[in-house]
């Protein structure tokens, strides 16, 4: 055999060698640079043994140069058939995170909101009875005031609550004075329609302690109002009507858009036409509730109020969602929006 054989053959054996000892795309590429390369062994192995003039080690050395590529090649295959096609070490499309719902969200911001002035977040039950529902809050039976709220009723005694208060009495059961909690939960009425969903949130402050009065429910309010929907943002109070509160109100809210004018340009302003938006209710816990929490009305006074967490949510990023219930649907591409 001639010398050259010899020489080649110590190649395509060390090759053997190196094939099986590789096991990632890496090993393969550096095998094919160290015998096919430029400063590769066939090439070296040619400076050697010119192939000028001699056909037949042309074809020797073409025949390994084959079977090289040839036997990468193979293992290349076997590994990106065995192998994951995707580099887990590259960051993720932004397309393919998940992110917080925009409720989840807002509860969380509020909840931040009020821990800053110490009030301690809650959660009281969204099936409840009559007694913390509706009995204990000064709503007795057969009082109108049962037929505000498009209540669903279940079986003994128990409904699917339609506000947050029933959590007050809760509360003055579980804690004494000095009270400050705000209960954020799911509230249910019987109302479906492009702004309103049978399920939705409520988040319920309610203050106790000694001499609490409306001027402390205005601060309250007045602090929410800055530090959710921004500086500038005031707030007022009318007088309104719940079984619960004694004085009550409403809150009403400045609109960003026309400042509390009402007007743009000499127009209504479209957001809000008089200047103010409704926040919800609120007033000073009344007597009787405070009795029922087994408090002493002589000693001790609070507030309250329930405001809806998608109410805030859409009052102060100004989306027009045309139907509200759409929040509450698992379609990625609406959710997606509001990362
Ligand atoms: N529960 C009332 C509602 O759902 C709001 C409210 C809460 C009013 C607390 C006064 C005090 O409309």
């Amino acid at each position: 055999m001639p010398a050259y054989q010899e020489e080649l053959e110590k190649i395509a054996n060390q090759f053997e060698v190196d094939l099986k000892s590789a096991t990632t795309f890496d090993d393969l590429n550096n095998i094919e640079i160290k015998y096919l390369g430029r400063q590769g062994f066939i090439n070296n192995f040619l400076k050697i043994y010119p192939p000028k003039g001699n056909p037949e080690l042309g074809k020797d050395v073409n025949q390994l140069k084959q079977r090289v590529s040839a036997h990468l090649e193979e293992r290349r295959n076997k590994l990106s058939y065995h192998s994951p096609k995707i580099d887990l070490t590259l960051p993720l499309k932004d397309d393919l995170t998940g992110s917080t719902h925009l409720i989840s969200r807002t509860i969380e911001e509020i909840e931040d909101i009020f821990a800053k002035i110490g009030f301690a977040r809650r959660r009281y039950p969204e099936i409840d009875t009559d007694w913390y529902y509706a009995e204990g809050l000064n709503i007795p039976k057969g009082h109108p005031a049962r037929d505000d709220q498009e209540t669903f009723y279940l079986t003994n005694d128990f409904v699917l609550t339609a506000h947050t208060s029933n959590g007050q009495l809760h509360e003055m059961e579980n804690q004494k004075p000095p009270i400050r909690m705000i209960n954020i939960g799911k509230t249910y009425r019987r109302q479906a329609d492009t702004s309103h969903n049978p399920m939705f949130h409520q988040f319920e402050g309610l203050v106790v302690d000694i001499d609490i009065s409306i001027a402390n429910l205005i601060s309250i309010t007045n602090y929410f109002a800055e530090n959710y929907f921004g500086v500038g943002r005031k707030t007022r109070l009318r007088p309104h009507h719940f079984q619960f509160t004694e004085p009550s109100f409403e809150i009403d809210i400045s609109c960003d858009l026309c400042s509390g004018t009402g007007v743009i340009d000499s127009v209504p302003c479209k957001m809000c036409k008089s200047g103010w938006l409704e926040l919800g209710g609120a007033g000073m816990v009344h007597r009787n509730v405070l009795k029922n929490g087994d408090l002493d009305p002589d000693i001790y006074s609070g507030f309250a109020f329930g405001w809806g967490v998608e109410r805030v949510l859409l009052m102060r990023s100004g989306l027009k969602i045309a139907d509200l219930r759409n929040l509450f649907t698992d379609d990625i591409r609406f959710l997606g929006q509001f990362k």
